[in-house]
């Protein structure tokens, strides 16, 4: 097939490498010149493990441009990847998903063989009929179902490990006007997944339920794990010994200052948002929200016991992206703690392998260091957010000789400490 991909960030153009590994011609649209620029040249736009090496194999069979008409023209399928950000209330921005629309059924109105508009962002339940069929049909001229086909098939990868969720999902979700999604399950079929054919409204509603249903998983392992701190129970063991049982699984089951990235936060405010638009109350994921927001608080007076007072203190911040093996710091735990610190009167270093850039632009006015020694030098204590194996090579001893008196706080269980060092962790039982 001819497809093309609309929007060439994380999920598009993992998406549209992946389509191309499977055989298929890609067109990959972008309305940055300078992300556009970057492709073309065989660069990838940000930070994620074997993209480089998959944009090689694949070579020529993506076509980075500018130019959504002439690409949606030449294609038998397109797929909607733009970014859905909340807005000030929590609710859904759609503004991408609509220019990116009219801009496809402006150029569907002048071909002439069968197409298939896929919406793979996260939307909420409702866009994808009420939103995206309509302006379709307005702009091309011609009906949906009959002349052009319309799915949604949401997209579960995660950053850090898309390429391989993406080439190794667990389902396949495709909403569909019926029967516009045939030619999408020929084009997933190699992947081996179960395909999953429901509406337009269950598809999206299976993604946010699902993002919703582990940011619940999180914000609980949180919650106990707070609480057995008080109780002095180690809450890694407890929660080891819960995730035994089947039912309850050991993924996102380990605590630490809450969830970030660009999806769980978001979407959990906007299904929270749909359902007070439809007057159904959702105490549960307000308390989810909640106790995230409470969550990255508790680096401070945890510090606080350790350090004292904060005023004056060097403290260094080891990872500004929001999870390990990305670039992207979009909601990041950091920024939280990061500005509690600046409050007490801190001077805040910041370290990261990959991210460092991206938090400096949201934050020019702390430290910055590219050496994981250098930020940790002199530093009155550390704070480990995100759980990068270089920082699982930190020991006490390296710990050490860098600072005068070791003081960490490890939200992740990063590494051993022994007694030559004060050691914090969320979940772990404290005494001074
Ligand atoms: N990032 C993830 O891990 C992830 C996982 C699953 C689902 N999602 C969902 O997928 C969607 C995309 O997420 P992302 O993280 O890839 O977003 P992103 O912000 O990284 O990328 C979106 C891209 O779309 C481009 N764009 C915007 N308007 C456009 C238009 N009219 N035409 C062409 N390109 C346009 C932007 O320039 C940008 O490059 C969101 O709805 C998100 O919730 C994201």
């Amino acid at each position: 097939m001819e497809i093309a991909v609309v929007g060439t960030g994380y999920v598009g153009l993992v998406t549209g490498l992946t389509f191309a590994k499977l055989g298929h011609k890609v067109h990959l649209v972008d309305v940055v010149p300078d992300r556009v620029k970057k492709l073309s040249e065989g660069i990838p736009p940000f930070y994620e493990p074997g993209l480089q090496e998959l944009m090689d194999e694949v070579g020529d069979m993506i076509h980075p441009t500018l130019d959504l008409g002439q690409a949606v023209f030449f294609s038998d399928a397109s797929f909607i990847c733009v970014g859905t950000p909340p807005k000030e209330d929590g609710s859904q921005n759609s503004e991408f998903i609509i220019s990116a629309t009219e801009g496809i059924g402006d150029a569907l109105a002048k071909r002439t063989e069968p197409h298939v508009v896929v919406v793979k962002s996260t939307v909420e339940p409702g866009t994808s009929r009420d939103i995206v069929l309509p302006i379709l049909e307005e702009r091309s001229g011609k009906k949906v179902g009959e002349d052009i086909g319309l799915c949604m098939n949401p997209e579960f990868l995660r950053e850090g490990s898309a390429i391989k969720d993406s080439f190794e999902p667990d389902r396949v979700v495709i909403g569909e006007v019926a029967p516009a999604a045939d030619p999408l399950v020929k084009v997933y079929e190699p992947l081996g997944a179960p395909i999953v054919r429901v509406t337009l409204e269950t598809a999206e509603m299976i993604k946010y339920a699902s993002n919703a249903f582990l940011a619940t998983k999180i914000s609980y392992a949180n919650e106990m794990a707070n609480l057995c701190e008080r109780m002095d129970i180690d809450a890694l063991e407890m929660l080891e010994g819960m995730a035994m049982d089947q039912r309850i699984n050991p993924k996102f089951f380990i605590p630490g200052f809450g969830y970030g990235g660009s999806c769980f936060p978001k979407d959990v405010k906007a299904i929270v948002s749909v359902a007070r638009r439809l007057g159904e109350p959702t105490p549960v994921l307000e308390a989810v929200l909640n106790r995230n927001e409470l969550q990255p608080l508790r680096a401070i007076p945890m510090l606080k016991d350790m350090l004292g007072d904060l005023s004056g203190k060097k403290v260094t911040i080891l990872g500004a992206a929001f999870k390990p093996e990305t670039d992207d710091v979009r909601e990041s735990r950091s920024f939280v703690i990061a500005d509690s610190l600046v409050e007490e009167g801190a001077t805040v270093r910041v370290h990261d392998p990959m991210a460092l850039e991206n938090f400096k632009e949201l934050r020019p006015d702390l430290e910055y260091y590219e050496d994981m020694d250098e930020a940790i030098k002199g530093a009155d204590a550390v704070i480990i957010v995100t759980a990068w194996n270089i920082y699982r090579e930190l020991t006490p001893t390296r710990l050490n000789s860098l600072m005068d008196n070791v003081i960490i706080l490890d939200a992740r269980r990063t590494f051993e400490p022994d007694d030559t060092i004060t050691y914090r962790s969320i979940g772990l039982p404290y005494r001074k």
